[in-house]
């Protein structure tokens, strides 16, 4: 096992953080100064590393290239009080990303890597967070297979890197939703419920197709028969009917086990005494409860969006607006989770973990 301490460190000869536009952050488009590496092979995880942000040398036959063995995280940090940082739910993260791993015949990263040189990273470049509200340093875990050749099987090495980004909002405003029927992104048995790049990869078409008819993402629903809700875009999704918060359940394993999506449901349910219910929900439901006047809310959940609000939803022809000034669930949500992460709000369940 690596300890901590036994993390390499080489700082880079000079800083970008002067180049920086703090006033200009798209979402996940610079990188901080250094970023951390470590080379699993011969069954072990080996030369765990931090070292200046910089290019890779690969090569062709790289596996993960060919047959998809990549998955990732995406994870928060922020400024708290006394310049302090903080880092939201990793640990929670680290677990998702090790389910992720043994669905993709990967091996299981250790806590003293992902979490002990995430904190050591992010230390080096405390300065790169942002301290605005709305933004934070975007972490990025990520692993992905290294051997060199092209027989299908599981690879034997494995690459782990942490890179973090200082960002603004990934979605600015509220979002128009497209019902997507004729692609799929996850079926049981498959790999919805793993952060896989692969599925992000799928997934783009559908995102473009409804781009082209005026809407910024699609709310995917089940392999068969297309009416059961699973997620929006790469987000988890909540609907309000009737003054209850239902979201589609895990048990399929078509949706992913999303941090944030379970951070408000605790927050609804011990803190606002809002009803949750996770189960399974189809569009019917859905229009019909939209015609009854029962539907007031629908909104995305996620780590790079947060609560993003959705103004309207389409299925087939029919049109489904909502009025985000009244998103008062979903903006609630919003503010508290953004007051406990800016340190303004009491973090009552250790969700802060300090670097
Ligand atoms: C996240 O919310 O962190 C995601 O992984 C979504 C996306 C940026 C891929």
């Amino acid at each position: 096992m690596i300890a901590a301490t036994e993390i390499k460190v080489t700082k880079a000869e000079k800083s970008k953080l002067n180049e920086m536009d703090f006033n200009h952050l798209p979402f996940g488009k610079y990188f901080t100064d250094h970023m951390l590496e470590a080379n699993y092979e011969n069954g072990e995880w080996k030369t765990v590393e931090i070292k200046p942000y910089q290019p890779m040398l690969i090569e062709p036959s790289l596996m993960a290239l060919h047959y998809g063995q990549a998955i990732f995280e995406g994870i928060k940090a922020f400024k708290g009080n006394n310049e302090n940082a903080f880092i939201f739910r990793p640990y929670d993260n680290w677990q998702r990303f090790n389910i992720s791993a043994e669905r993709m015949c990967m091996p299981p990263i250790p806590q003293e890597i992902f979490i002990e040189g995430m904190k050591q990273l992010i230390a080096l470049d405390i300065n790169w967070i942002p301290a605005k509200p709305d933004h934070s340093l975007y972490i990025r875990p990520f692993m992905f297979s290294t051997d060199c050749q092209l027989g299908v099987k599981a690879s034997e090495t494995y690459k782990f890197m942490i890179i973090l980004s200082p960002a603004g909002p990934y979605f600015a405003a509220p979002m128009k939703i497209f019902v997507e029927e004729k692609y799929t992104r996850a079926a049981p048995g498959g790999v919805g419920f793993a952060k896989n790049a692969g599925n992000y990869g799928g997934s783009l078409i559908a995102a473009k197709e409804a781009k082209n008819l005026g809407y910024d993402q699609v709310l995917w629903t089940d392999a068969v028969e297309h009416k059961w809700l699973q997620e929006v875009g790469m987000m988890n999704v909540f609907f309000v009917i009737n003054g209850k918060a239902i979201t589609p359940s895990l048990e399929e394993g078509t949706i992913l086990d999303g941090v944030t999506r379970k951070t408000l449901i605790t927050l609804m349910q011990e803190e606002l005494q809002i009803e949750v219910e996770q189960r399974r929900i189809n569009i019917d439901e859905l229009v019909d409860a939209f015609h009854k006047g029962l539907l007031s809310e629908v909104f995305g959940s996620g780590t790079a969006a947060t609560v993003a609000l959705i103004k309207e939803l389409r299925y087939k022809e029919t049109i489904m607006e909502f009025d985000t000034t009244k998103a008062n669930i979903a903006t609630t949500l919003k503010n508290k989770l953004d007051a406990i992460r800016s340190c303004t709000e009491e973090d009552k369940r250790g969700w802060m973990v300090r670097v």
